[in-house]
Formats: C-alpha cells, sequence, structure tokens
C-alpha cells in the first residue's frame, strides 16, 4: 500500500518567528509517529531554521523549487544540493504560480512561466541530488471547460518528466492541483479527483511500468480544508495532499492530517 502524505506549501507566507510558532503548535497536535508522511515546505530563506524547529518531530522539510544547473554564475538561484544540504527530503517542483502566475507577459498578457522542460531539468537535478521532487501538473478552467484536462495532463506528465529515470516509486511524488480549485476555495469533487489521478496513475504505468505507477503517491492539491480532507482521501488513488492556505494554520493543517489517517483507515 502507498503510505499517504500530505504536504503544507507554505508559499511566500508567514515569518521566521510565525513560522516557528506554527511548528512548536503542530508539534502538540500532531501524533507521536503518524502513520503517513508528514511535511511542511517553507521559503528558501527559512530552511536551515525550520530543519531546526522539525528535528524531532515527525515533520518532514521540502523547499518550493530549486534551479537544473549545479552551480555558476546563476545570481540568485538555489542549486538543487543546497536545498538539500539544508535538510529538506522533497522540493515541489512545477507548481502552477510557477508555470502561470511567476514571469513576464508576452504581448497578449498571458504570462510566461515555468515551462514542461524546466521542470523535467529541475526534476533530473532534484534527483541528483538525493531529493523527492513533488512534481506538480493540472489543467487551467479553460482547459477542463474545452474537455481538454486528460490531453493536459498526459502532456504535462510526459513532458515534466522527459529523461527521468526511476529506482523506486518512493523517489518521486505527483501533486494534482486543478488550476481553477487553487486559492479559490472550489476544490475539485472526490470523483473529479480520483479520475484525474487514475489517469495520471495510467500515464505513469505507461512512462514507468504498472508496478512503479502503482506504487507512486499522487497527492491532491487545491482548497483543501478540514472538512473536504476526508471525502477527497477515500478515493483509491488520491494518497494525500497539497495544502496552501489551511497548512498555514495548524489546527486546520492538523485536521487534515487526521482526516487523511481516518479516509485511509490507518
Ligand atoms: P490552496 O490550498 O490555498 O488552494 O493552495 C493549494 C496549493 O497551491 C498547494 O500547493
Amino acid at each position: 500500500m502507498r503510505r499517504p502524505f500530505v504536504a503544507g506549501n507554505w508559499k511566500m507566507n508567514l515569518d521566521l518567528a510565525t513560522g516557528r510558532a506554527l511548528v512548536s503548535e503542530l508539534r502538540t497536535r500532531l501524533p507521536a509517529s503518524p502513520p503517513i508522511d508528514v511535511a511542511i515546505c517553507p521559503p528558501h530563506i527559512y530552511l536551515f531554521p525550520m530543519a531546526k524547529a522539525v528535528a524531532d518531530t515527525p515533520i518532514r522539510l521540502g523547499a518550493q523549487n530549486c534551479f537544473h544547473e549545479s552551480s555558476g554564475a546563476f545570481t540568485g538561484e538555489v542549486s538543487a544540493a543546497m536545498v538539500k544540504e539544508t535538510g529538506c527530503t522533497y522540493v515541489i517542483l512545477g507548481h502552477s504560480e510557477r508555470r502561470h502566475t511567476i514571469g513576464p507577459k508576452d504581448a497578449s498578457g498571458r504570462v510566461q512561466g515555468e515551462t514542461d522542460a524546466m521542470i523535467a531539468a529541475k526534476c533530473r537535478a532534484a534527483m541528483s541530488a538525493g531529493l523527492v521532487p513533488i512534481v506538480c501538473v493540472g489543467e487551467t478552467l479553460e482547459e477542463r471547460d474545452r474537455d481538454q484536462t486528460e490531453a493536459v495532463l498526459s502532456r504535462q506528465i510526459d513532458g515534466s518528466l522527459a529523461g527521468i529515470a526511476l529506482d523506486g516509486p518512493e523517489k518521486l511524488v505527483i501533486a494534482y492541483e486543478p488550476v481553477w480549485a487553487i486559492g479559490t476555495g472550489r476544490n475539485a469533487t472526490p470523483e473529479q479527483a480520483q479520475a484525474a489521478h487514475r489517469h495520471l496513475r495510467g500515464r505513469l504505468a505507461e512512462r514507468f511500468g504498472r508496478g512503479m505507477a502503482d506504487g507512486i503517491r499522487i497527492q491532491y492539491g487545491g482548497s483543501v480544508k478540514p472538512d473536504n480532507a476526508i471525502t477527497l482521501m477515500k478515493e483509491a488513488d488520491v494518497d494525500g495532499a497539497l495544502v496552501g492556505g489551511a497548512s498555514l494554520k495548524a489546527s486546520d493543517f492538523a485536521g487534515i492530517i487526521e482526516g487523511c489517517i481516518r479516509a485511509k483507515g490507518l
């Protein structure tokens, strides 16, 4: 069975003091050894202090990005090995905000964010450095309305994992985050999430073989809250959650973790 995994993506929120306070409250709310994996993903600048804060807890650490080159004249970038050195286990790659929100705009006002090829290069660098990438995929509302969801997910999986050789299913995590559900309060229905996750697992099976695909965790992300976590996590191919807003509040994040544990009957 796949071990469920709930991660909190802090995005560009909190500061050092509030981040520390959040971790110390989580410490009191989480079981000493939960039957699922739990991680927080703070901004790069807080990785070292947060590594210290979570040191004797079951909480693991993830970064929100890394660069694909290993060293050199790349002002402002952070390599996968540097991320690893802070104590990170995971790194989120290809988040929809990096694909669609952050970056220069083209003539029609569309953001030129990260491409699948850029994400694949980061993914290869992360794996070489011993990090487990959490590769995010997800369709926009326009793409869903045009019935292109599966085609978009297939393209993103193929493109974002180009050139990746996988020697164990635990070395890769996928996050399905429909763009229209992120930060909108409008989560995918459990049926929509299950259909997308099943499709993604099928694509992973074509790519890496059925045995490997059956072991890869696929998280759902997009307006996950304590009150919708159970029904989403009950779906067979939903192996946990990548949580944004609700991961900033200890009671909500702990509620989602508890919901996941209950939904999976652990
Ligand atoms: P919200 O949970 O705030 O919708 O964000 C989801 C997300 O983007 C996690 O990476």
